[in-house]
């Protein structure tokens, strides 16, 4: 994809005192995410190779879609000023624990948090989207096509769990929680502010 610079926008609402510095913090925090769901998708994947070989070609068929979406927010982070996030490793680690640690739970654990993680991706896109639409139309166009495959993952996710029972109400808010928590330091908490802001221009 070719970027150009976006447009300096002069739509910033009040809740939103450097529009350009939310865009960064957006990319900053999508890129880490892909590679934080790389590496959730890459533990999984070891764990699923020995345990349950069934489910791997659709882990690995997600991965490859992650491994697109990160390079997609790398190449439009140099027009826009943004750079990797500092926290990175942390990404890295959290991820590949939380992978394994629910491979190791079964496959429907594993089902379990591919959905809470994209579920609560998901939303975290459509405030991003939200936010974009004029004030740089390029980076909304990207994520809207990159969230169309995020469903399809979640999709995938909900048809494929057999149970859903005390592990699933259990473990959806905590992996969703913690997938909140890392987005709202990578963003030193821009995401709650976006979110607060288009409360307000809703209302
Ligand atoms: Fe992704
Ligand atoms: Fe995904």
């Amino acid at each position: 994809m070719t970027t150009s610079p976006p447009a300096r926008s002069s739509t910033g609402s009040p809740g939103i005192r450097d529009p350009q510095l939310t865009i960064r913090r957006i990319l900053k925090v999508n890129h880490a995410g892909e590679f934080g769901a790389i590496r959730i998708y890459g533990a999984q994947i070891a764990v699923a190779r020995r345990l349950y070989p069934d489910i791997v070609p659709a882990l690995e068929e997600m991965r490859a879609d992650e491994i697109d979406h990160c390079r997609l927010f790398r190449e439009a982070m140099p027009a826009r000023g943004a750079r990797p996030c500092r926290i990175m490793s942390l990404w890295s680690l959290g991820g590949y624990v939380l992978g394994a640690l629910t491979a190791l739970g079964g496959r429907n654990t594993v089902w379990i948090c591919t959905e809470a993680v994209e579920s609560t991706v998901h939303r975290h896109l459509e405030d991003q989207l939200a936010f974009l639409a004029d004030r740089d139309p390029q980076l909304h166009a990207l994520i809207a096509s990159i969230q169309q495959e995020e469903l399809a993952h979640l999709r995938e996710a909900e048809n494929n769990q057999r149970a859903r029972g005390l592990a699933r109400a259990l473990l959806l808010p905590l992996v969703g929680g913690l997938t909140d928590l890392m987005i709202w330091l990578s963003t030193w908490g821009d995401s709650n502010r976006m979110r607060a802001d288009m409360a307000r221009a809703r209302n």
